[in-house]
């Protein structure tokens, strides 16, 4: 097997083991991929420059070789801004109402896509498998293929993909999806996902997918599966039982005296139905007055894509929503919604899942969702929480012995916040066990073993779809 060249819009630089604020389990899978197969992760530094020049920064850090190219103020504001934030990523979260089609955001995409194209271009020798992450590389491949190389490649889609019906809405959405069959591999996240893809490549473009689901195109086998990302379990789980954990949880239950803790961890973000949330929370508390004082909605909520519209407006709806549900509900002794803007270290996460009676997980669409599977890996198993998870969300394909909800319905997020709180320790523990059991065994490793293997095409068997 040749190496791996990982291709991603951000790049994650190794720290050295054993470093405060470690990566997510994401960049650790990759990051050690790349140290058993060698090979190089490519992608943008997340810097500015005046004027693009191609330059490759290449470093070295704990076995694992990266390379980066700054852009230029037009490709951030036209590519990751404009068509990767502004078009693509609502428009996969079934979202077209916040979707803004600009002729200048696709010249910007396909420019930028052009750009890391050539710059990886001299990275990739003969026998190398290219692996490219993400919506914001669609084109990627086909921009390669055209420049020469004959390597396997293969996309993993980290977001949900659209129903036929929404993407249709996207100018030029065909040669959009023609170029991303340039890819030997295409995987999502879950079955809904892959079969919107086959829906659309059958009936928009008259294609055929076999009964193993690779789609014939072009005297080519193009082979699209589901291949369901997991977390670094076992890492998570030391995570969980260090120091920083311990602190951090007595730190969180002895300032909540007694009170129960539903917690939220989420990008800033529209599509993660935080507004929806806390009006369910607001729900629960106005319809169980005996609970009020005795819950306390604990929301970490780190801002993301700070220069796009609509994360400012969903950033000044949640501002005004937490301070009217603590205006209405607050004693002067306690608020019922703790809404911190502010991102922490794993470990710290870990300590604060495991204090909280529930998790609480509701996007209105989710490609996957690694916090719940991080709340389930961080409870006691002698006396778990309940994990509350939107059925939007691709992780409720697989972890069905949560309490699934429809993150849109008020009254169902509060009923079942409820259902929660009084729920029996032996119930309790059934489903954490059964929970648990998943998220051990669909892990981070298994998904990118199961991706290489498929690329590489050693996989004899195909994959299991959640
Ligand atoms: C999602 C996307 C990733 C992205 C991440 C953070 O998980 O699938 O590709 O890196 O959000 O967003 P950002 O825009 O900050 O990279």
């Amino acid at each position: 097997m040749g190496r791996l060249i990982v291709i991603s819009n951000r790049v994650s630089v190794p720290k050295a083991a054993g470093a405060a604020g470690a990566q997510g389990g994401l960049a650790v899978a990759l990051n050690s991929a790349l140290r058993e197969h060698g090979g190089i992760w490519f992608g943008w530094s997340g810097q500015e420059t005046e004027e693009f020049t191609g330059h490759l920064d290449m470093q070295r850090n704990d076995g694992v070789t990266t390379a980066t190219i700054d852009l230029e103020p037009q490709d951030i504001e036209e590519y990751y801004n404009g068509y990767a934030n502004r078009t693509l990523w609502p428009l996969f979260h079934y979202r077209i109402d916040l979707t803004e089609y600009d002729r200048n955001f696709g010249e910007g995409y396909e420019r930028v896509n052009e750009r890391f194209a050539d710059s990886v271009l001299p990275l990739i020798e003969n026998e190398d498998l290219v692996w490219v992450h993400d919506y914001h590389l669609l084109p990627l491949g086909s921009l390669l293929r055209q420049k020469g190389v004959k390597n396997r490649m293969g996309l993993f889609l980290h977001t949900p993909w659209p129903p036929t019906r929404l993407l249709v809405s996207l100018p030029f959405h065909e040669r959009l999806v023609a170029s991303m069959l340039e890819f030997d591999v295409i995987g999502f996240q879950t079955t809904e996902w892959l079969e919107s893809f086959l829906h659309y490549v059958q009936k928009e473009m008259g294609l055929t997918v076999n009964p193993d689901n690779s789609i014939d195109y072009e005297g080519r086998k193009v082979i699209a599966r589901a291949f369901p990302i997991g977390i670094d379990f076992e890492e998570f789980v030391a995570a969980a039982a260090s120091d920083e954990a311990r602190q951090a949880h007595d730190r969180l239950k002895e300032s909540v005296r007694g009170r129960k803790i539903l917690i939220g961890v989420d990008r800033l973000d529209y599509s993660k139905g935080l507004g929806e949330r806390f009006e369910a929370f607001a729900r629960f508390l106005a319809d169980n007055p005996d609970q009020a004082a005795k819950a306390v909605l604990l929301q970490i909520a780190p801002p993301s894509r700070e220069d796009v519209t609509s994360y400012q407006m969903i950033r000044e709806d949640l501002e005004r929503k937490t301070g009217h549900i603590n205006g209405a509900h607050a004693d002067v002794a306690f608020v019922p919604i703790r809404y911190v803007n502010q991102g922490f270290p794993r470990d710290e996460l870990a300590g604060f899942y495991r204090a909280a009676a529930i998790g609480l997980v509701t996007p209105l669409r989710d490609g996957m969702n690694l916090v719940a599977k991080e709340y389930i890996a961080a409870q006691d198993p002698e006396d778990p929480g309940v994990l509350i998870l939107s059925q939007f969300a691709g992780a409720a394909h697989q972890l069905k012995d949560a309490l699934l909800v429809n993150p849109h319905s008020i009254e169902h997020v509060s009923e079942t916040i409820k259902q929660a709180l009084e729920m029996p320790l032996a119930e309790r523990k059934r489903r954490h066990a059964s929970l648990l059991a998943s998220v051990r065994e669909q892990d981070v490793l298994r998904w990118r073993e199961e991706f290489v293997r498929t690329l590489a095409g050693t996989a004899d068997t195909p994959s299991v779809a959640p």
